[in-house]
């Protein structure tokens, strides 16, 4: 492989702001693959797939259109502008069945012709139309409406939710899985018990430190190039969880070795790499924290706090506690802050001119806190090993 080879290969490999595509790219997530066979396979079961910003849902929703071989899937992306007939008319027109008929006369051949769907021809839909478009239809199809967390319209939620549970009573070859970011199924379309037996919540979380490990490894083999155990940890360490990150750090760790001319991955080429990474980060994401550090006193805590944050250990809702903060920060500095510094500069960091980078939840005394934006954990850890 030449230089220009090795170049284009790594463009291909990561993808630090596209969704996955290419299935031997894709790595891990095993769990998840399984639920949503068993949904697909079972019927009149649909499913909500929810998680935080990046961590991998439309890969995954990607990959799931190409792994089933049997069934037809149409995955669309839904946006501010859309409303429940735009959502299907996109949904629809996706879907190519084939359909095979036998010729009349002596030789009978097969022959085989696409047919499409079509909504009908009116200005407002709802559950009994998409009902009636799939009446006649016994293919298996799957169809997937992701970030569907960027409809806010109420109406738009509920007629998907009676259609699911029309779909799920009365069609059964009918698949939807609904994808976006949420904390929970009911933030993304709503609290409906009549769904509860029928849409399954499928939770994704951040990546597993082993399947982090898997995607580096497997990438640097397709490269050729070695990676030392401690460089492998500290790409896991940092990311976070969060590929997004995973992809930055190898895209340009992998660049750094191909300029070089060596196979190898070195620390300079590692710290190059944290620095080209938290240029690259985004814009968002780097105007925050530096709204959230800045002062103009000398003697401030926010830079310490917002890192002992970002290394806190959390709960399941990715809530940390002021101890468990002011035990982080103990152990990153020598201040010896009180407890009553750390709460006033967590206060603080929720607040607009600290660019809300904190949310503050539950009442006095059992307050917890957690990063807006989970991606900012990654960030942060980069900029601390940029400062040393
Ligand atoms: N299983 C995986 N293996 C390797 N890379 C992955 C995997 N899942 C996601 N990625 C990478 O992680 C990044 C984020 O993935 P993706 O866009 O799918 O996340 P998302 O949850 O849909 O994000 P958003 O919340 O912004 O919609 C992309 O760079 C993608 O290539
Ligand atoms: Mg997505």
């Amino acid at each position: 492989m030449n230089r220009e080879q090795k170049l284009e290969l790594i463009y291909n490999i990561f993808s630090p702001s596209a969704p996955i595509e290419n299935i031997d790219l894709f790595v891990g997530r095993h769990m998840h693959v399984e639920k949503i066979k068993s949904v697909i396979e079972e019927r009149g079961e649909h499913a909500v797939l929810y998680g935080g910003r990046g961590v991998g849902k439309t890969s995954l929703a990607n990959i799931v259109t190409q792994l089933f071989k049997n069934i037809t899937s149409s995955k669309i992306t839904c946006n501010r502008t859309d409303d429940f007939k735009s959502i299907w008319e996109k949904a629809v027109t996706k879907i190519k069945l084939i359909k095979k008929e036998n010729e009349i006369g002596f030789n009978k051949k097969e022959i085989k012709y696409y047919t499409r769907l079509r909504l009908p021809n009116k200005d407002k839909i709802d559950a009994s139309d998409i009902e009636n478009v799939f009446y006649n239809i016994f293919d298996n199809i799957l169809i997937i409406f992701d970030e569907f967390d960027s409809i806010n319209d109420k109406e738009t939620k509920n007629k998907m939710a009676d259609t699911i549970k029309t779909l799920s009573d009365n069609i059964s070859n009918i698949t939807i899985l609904i994808v976006g970011i949420g904390n929970n199924v009911n933030q993304l379309i709503g609290k409906h018990p009549s769904l509860e037996r029928c849409l399954k919540q499928i939770e994704m979380t951040e990546m597993t430190k082993e399947e982090s490990a898997s995607f580096v490894m497997n990438s640097m083999n397709i490269l050729k190039i070695d990676i030392k155990q401690n460089i492998l940890d500290k790409i896991i360490e940092y990311s976070s969880g969060f590929p997004h990150y995973t992809h930055l750090l190898c895209k340009f760790v992998s660049k750094n070795v191909v300029d070089d001319n060596t196979n190898t991955v070195t620390e300079n080429h590692f710290n190059f790499a944290v620095k080209k990474s938290i240029e690259n980060s985004d814009h968002s994401i780097r105007t925050a924290y530096k709204k959230a550090i800045s002062s103009a006193k000398k003697k401030n805590q926010f830079e310490d706090v917002v890192l002992a944050c970002a290394m806190a250990s959390t709960d399941e809702n990715n809530l940390f506690s002021t101890d468990e903060v002011l035990d982080k920060f103990n152990k990153l500095t020598t201040k010896g802050l009180k407890k009553e510094s750390i709460n006033y500069n967590l206060g603080m960091l929720c607040k607009k001119e600290r660019a809300e980078i904190l949310e503050k939840h539950g009442r006095s005394g059992k307050t917890k806190y957690k990063l807006k934006n989970p991606l900012m954990k990654a960030f942060v850890k980069l900029k601390l090993h940029n400062k040393k």
